[in-house]
């Protein structure tokens, strides 16, 4: 339990840090501009979960990096991946009216619009990149990192593979490996930004962050899946039961919700086992038990 409180203490500090690093990030004085930063902060300060960021500061700490570089990595990762969700949720896309508790997007500002500040937030998370106070090399390769896990062969990449899925029902493996573009991707660039924070360059211990977060990323979208088919709109935020309105082949068209839980479950121990090794991984261990256990 006390262990358990650590963890929530660190994720909380680390959701506060990031957010006035956003907020610092998203002010903006030039009228012209305003309704448009007005719109890139109404979802990006809407409260997520913060796990992304969580993530690059909680890597970067493992490995004794200074918290300072690694905020507006924490930063630029949130911004990716709060436009990822506001493109998710166009009426072209999986069509939601529900996000982080709120109006999505483009309810508000109107799809347009929408589109525009997701674009924005996505450009404005390479200029976050560059702002670290860390050298050339490592700013290039976290401009490298982020611009892979992103795009066409990675979260982009996996997006239009689920929209085509609505259409062309995909096996169980392709499904998997949609899974890990469309969310695993983001994950591990999450940790490995971290882990660039701190100067890491060892190729192997890379590979062990990069497991642990591709593991516990495809975990997260099968219990994303479960959620979206059992869990509570209030308590997540977001409209439940879409999926199915969509015709989307999930985890759940393979499994049941046990085994589907049983699967996610696995992958966590396997994600964990890959990090074990390293001294004050803790708060990272319990952090994928957290989150195979979320209800939100
Ligand atoms: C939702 O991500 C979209 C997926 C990739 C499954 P999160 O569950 O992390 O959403 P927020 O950031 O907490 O709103
Ligand atoms: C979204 O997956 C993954 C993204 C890249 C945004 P979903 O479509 O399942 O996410 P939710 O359920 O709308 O949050
Ligand atoms: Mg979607
Ligand atoms: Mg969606
Ligand atoms: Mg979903």
């Amino acid at each position: 339990m006390m262990k358990q409180n650590d963890l929530k203490q660190a994720m909380t500090l680390a959701a506060e840090q990031t957010e006035a690093r956003l907020l610092d990030l998203l002010e903006e004085k030039d009228s012209d501009l305003s309704l448009l930063f007005e719109s890139m902060r109404y979802s990006a300060m809407a409260g997520g979960k913060r796990i992304r960021p969580y993530l690059t500061i909680a890597f970067c700490d493992l490995f004794g990096g200074r918290l300072e570089n690694a905020l507006y990595f924490a930063a630029a990762i949130e911004m990716v991946h709060t436009y990822s969700l506001i493109h998710d949720d166009l009426p072209c896309m999986d069509d939601d009216d529900l996000r982080r508790g709120k109006p999505t997007n483009h309810k508000v500002y109107g799809e347009a619009e929408a589109v525009l500040a997701g674009d924005a937030l996505l450009t404005m998370a390479f200029e976050a990149l560059t702002r670290a106070s860390v050298s050339p090399t490592d700013a290039v390769r976290a401009v490298r990192c982020l611009s892979e896990a992103a795009g066409a062969r990675g979260m982009v990449g996996g997006q239009m593979m689920d929209i085509r899925a609505e259409k062309i029902s995909p096996d169980r493996e392709t499904l998997m490996r949609l899974h890990k573009r469309k969310t695993g991707a983001l994950i591990t660039a999450a940790a490995e930004l971290g882990c660039i924070a701190a100067g890491v360059t060892d190729e192997e211990t890379l590979d062990a962050c990069r497991q642990y977060a591709g593991g516990i990323g495809l975990a997260f979208q099968i219990i994303d899946d479960i959620l979206d088919r059992y869990g509570d709109t209030a308590t997540l935020g977001k409209q439940t039961g879409q999926d199915e309105k969509d015709g989307k082949t999930t985890f759940l068209t393979f499994a049941d919700k046990n085994e589907a839980y049983s699967e996610a479950e696995l992958l966590t121990d396997e994600a964990k086992a890959a990090i074990e090794v390293f001294d004050g991984s803790e708060n990272l261990l319990l952090f994928a038990d957290m989150l195979l256990h979320r209800t939100h």
